[in-house]
């Protein structure tokens, strides 16, 4: 079968108030856009075709690596008149799948099954709503086939009591839109060219409607305004959910997890309440993570630990590791095996080596190191002059006093020690003793002096 498929997206979006073009807002951390677009593409290969209007330009720029076409509506004046913008897209023999770029948790097989059922002539999707208020109702006849899609503002009282509606999505042959669209008309409530005027088209032309009810009102409830916007993300995010628990993770809360993105989860994974996870993060067997952190486009390895309120970016993290609680590790930091990184640490492009120990109150930046060093409480790495960044070199089995300034660029040696409170400016080479401070000077018979009266 070819699919084409054409996305709806010219429509302002009055109601979402906002300067960024409605199906760029994101849920789950995804344009909805971007969440159609990946929807048709689990189809396989088909071509897809995108029909901007409103904020055209941001819209083409967010998607020019997706692979989709973009056709412009430069007046929006229908839906049957945006389908009709593609029509030069519609491949010989295609059947034409239409979807909307603000309806953004439809799902694959929802589709499948959609386009299953348009082999024959078009099929559309409909959902039974409690509150049908707004939508166009679906008609049927006697024997329960389709008749047509009255919109709301054009039915009278008898076809609003219908529960029955119109998502709007549709699969048709090509061909035949290609004929009907151009030759709707506008006579309508709204004085729009519908295409949900198609239907009662192919009806009076003796092809058959197939019906496809979707089960789940979500999947094709689409997005007008902000609180909906935010119904669908908790609904996304509850699906999220129940589908990490299905997988064995455990989560002390259900209804405290964010994920805007993919998360990955190895067995026996423990979620503690009010995390986010952004973009691709993995974690391995037996991770735990405790409550209020952030983890951002990172890998932990088994056994990791990360304590709460520690936030996480770009990060690749070794196994049996232990963060935080309150640490910072920020992009190009590497953790190797049972790695400690412990409170007010801060690590940037950082590489810590197998079970070396930042503890306390440290920040580690631009720094490689080694094996089994133990970097005491307090511990600057002095990465930037003002103008240059530079590097720090910490070979394997170092002891850093605490409260030590390394001012980069410098290396320590492998075996070296630094006394607490050094500022160290030079090279220290191989188990050499570094102290870099005042000397103490203690002063018998001090006398503190008295207040003047
Ligand atoms: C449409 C359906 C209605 C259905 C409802 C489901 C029609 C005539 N009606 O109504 O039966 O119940 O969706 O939500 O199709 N758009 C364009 N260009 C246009 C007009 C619309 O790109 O010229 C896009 C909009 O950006 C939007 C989508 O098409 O994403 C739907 O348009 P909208 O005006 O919201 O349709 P409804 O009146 O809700
Ligand atoms: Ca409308």
């Amino acid at each position: 079968m070819t699919i084409d498929v054409v996305i709806l997206a010219a429509g302002k979006g009055t109601r979402m108030r906002s300067d960024l073009p409605k199906v760029l807002h994101p849920i789950g951390g995804v344009p909805m856009l971007g969440r159609v677009i990946n929807a048709a593409k689990g189809l396989g290969d088909v071509s897809i075709t995108v029909v901007i209007g409103h904020g055209a330009e941001l819209v083409r720029e967010r998607f020019a690596d997706s692979g989709v076409q973009f056709v412009e509506q430069t007046e929006q004046l229908g839906t049957g008149h945006a389908v009709a913008q593609a029509i030069p897209n519609f491949r010989e023999g295609a059947t034409v799948l239409v979807l909307y770029g603000d309806v953004p948790l439809v799902k694959t097989a929802t589709l499948q099954d959609l386009l299953q059922a348009s082999e024959n002539g078009p099929a559309l999707l409909s959902v039974v709503m409690d509150d049908p208020k707004g939508y166009g109702r679906i008609v049927r006849d006697s024997l329960n086939a389709v008749q047509a899609i009255v919109e709301e503002k054009d039915a009278d009282n008898a076809i609003r009591t219908i529960r029955e509606i119109n998502t709007g999505i549709l699969a048709a042959p090509g061909n035949l839109l290609a004929q009907w669209l151009p030759e709707l008309s506008n006579d309508n409530a709204q004085g729009e060219y519908y295409l949900t005027d198609v239907i009662a088209r192919s009806v009076s032309e003796n092809i058959a409607i197939t019906g496809v009810i979707a089960d789940d009102p979500f999947e094709v409830a689409g997005v007008n305004s902000r609180a909906q916007q935010a119904e669908l993300e908790r609904a996304l995010q509850a699906d999220t959910a129940n589908a990490l628990m299905t997988a064995g993770v455990t989560l002390l809360d259900p209804a405290r997890i964010d994920v805007r993105g993919n998360l990955t989860c190895g067995a026996d994974v423990s979620i503690d309440i009010n995390c986010i996870f952004d973009g691709e993060v993995s974690l391995g067997d037996n991770v735990q993570i405790g409550p209020n952190c952030l983890l951002k486009n990172c890998q932990l390895a088994a056994g990791t630990v990360v304590e709460a309120n520690s936030i996480i970016e770009d990060a690749i993290v070794g196994e049996t590791c232990t963060i935080g609680p309150f640490a910072r590790l920020r992009p190009g930091t590497e953790l190797a095996n049972g790695a400690k990184v412990g409170n007010f640490v801060e690590t940037k492009k950082a590489r810590i080596g197998l079970g070396s120990k930042v503890n306390h109150l440290s920040y580690i930046g631009d720094a490689e190191v080694g094996e089994g060093v133990n970097i005491g409480a307090g511990t600057i790495t002095c990465n930037y002059d003002g103008v240059n960044k530079s590097k720090t070199v910490i070979g394997d089995g170092a002891f850093i006093g605490s409260n030590s300034a390394l001012v980069a660029p410098v290396e320590i040696g492998a075996g070296a020690t630094i006394g607490a409170g050094s500022t160290i400016t030079h090279e220290v080479s191989a188990d050499e003793l570094a102290v870099a401070r005042g000397k103490q000077r203690n002063i018998s018979g001090w006398q503190r002096p008295t207040k003047k009266s």
